[in-house]
């Protein structure tokens, strides 16, 4: 823990700007008045089961980490080695703060998710929360996280949106077959050409169906659904 006074702190917060994560730092809240309530801490709650409490000599990459919250809860729990990366200099500037105050080492990067190969290694388990839905090119980043940075375990989720219903498609069509692509739980991606919920960087919003289609197309084999938007995956073998 650090020797700042709470003042300190709570100055500290407010020259780092507006903050999208709520972490507590020593008793001060970076963002009480977040619009979903105290997150992330309660969508955490939701699937912190879903992860070993004790993950001590682990090697772990959380991808989009913000103000580091989920980087800090993987600290916790006994990770060897965590680093955060995320596109934001702002968010990083906010997560190296939260970190300097808890007293946690964590390997703060500002890099784009489609570079994550000049990390040039595998983690134990990579954390891809809340990404997807903000990039323009969602399956490619999935591609990529499996051909450079996943070693076992891919901790992932998404906003979704339309028809919760799961459909498995047969391999194969001819093509006449039309109505396939209209029934309930067909893998569907809405593309947001403007702004949705005030944000123009909500680009793709996938129904629940294709979540899970693009994380095995990509090579992960979902293990645990532990929470509606929440998948915890293994790297399958690539035949
Ligand atoms: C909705 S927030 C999610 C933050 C955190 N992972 C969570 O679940 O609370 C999305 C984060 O992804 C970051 N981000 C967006 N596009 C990115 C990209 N192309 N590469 C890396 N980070 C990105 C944003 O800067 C932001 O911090």
């Amino acid at each position: 823990m650090s020797q700042m006074s709470r003042g300190e702190i709570r100055h500290r917060i407010a020259e780092l700007g507006e903050w999208f994560q709520n972490l507590d730092l020593d008793g001060v809240p970076t963002a009480p008045n977040h619009f979903l309530g105290d997150y992330p801490s309660f969508k955490w709650q939701s699937f912190a089961h879903a992860i070993p409490d004790d993950i001590t000599g682990k090697s772990v990459l959380d991808i989009g980490c913000n103000a580091g919250f989920y980087s800090l809860e993987m600290k916790r729990r006994g990770a060897a080695r965590v680093v955060g990366i995320d596109s934001d200099p702002s968010y990083l500037a906010q997560a190296r703060f939260a970190a300097e105050v808890r007293g946690a080492e964590i390997e703060f990067r500002q890099l784009d998710v489609y570079d994550v190969a000049q990390l040039g290694e595998r983690f134990d388990v990579v954390l891809f929360l809340g990404v997807l839905y903000h990039l323009r090119h969602p399956l490619l980043a999935l591609d990529l996280l499996y051909e450079h940075v996943v070693d076992e375990t891919l901790v992932f989720q998404s906003l979704m949106r339309g028809s919760k219903a799961v459909a498995r498609p047969d391999s194969d069509y001819p093509f006449e077959e039309r109505a396939v692509f209209e029934r309930e739980g067909y893998p569907v991606m809405y593309f947001v050409e403007k702004c949705y919920s005030h944000d123009p960087t909500n680009w793709w919003i996938p129904n629940r169906a294709c979540v899970e289609a693009m994380l095995r197309s990509a090579g992960f084999e979902i293990v645990d659904h532990p929470e509606e938007e929440v998948y915890v995956c293994r790297r399958r073998a690539r035949g």
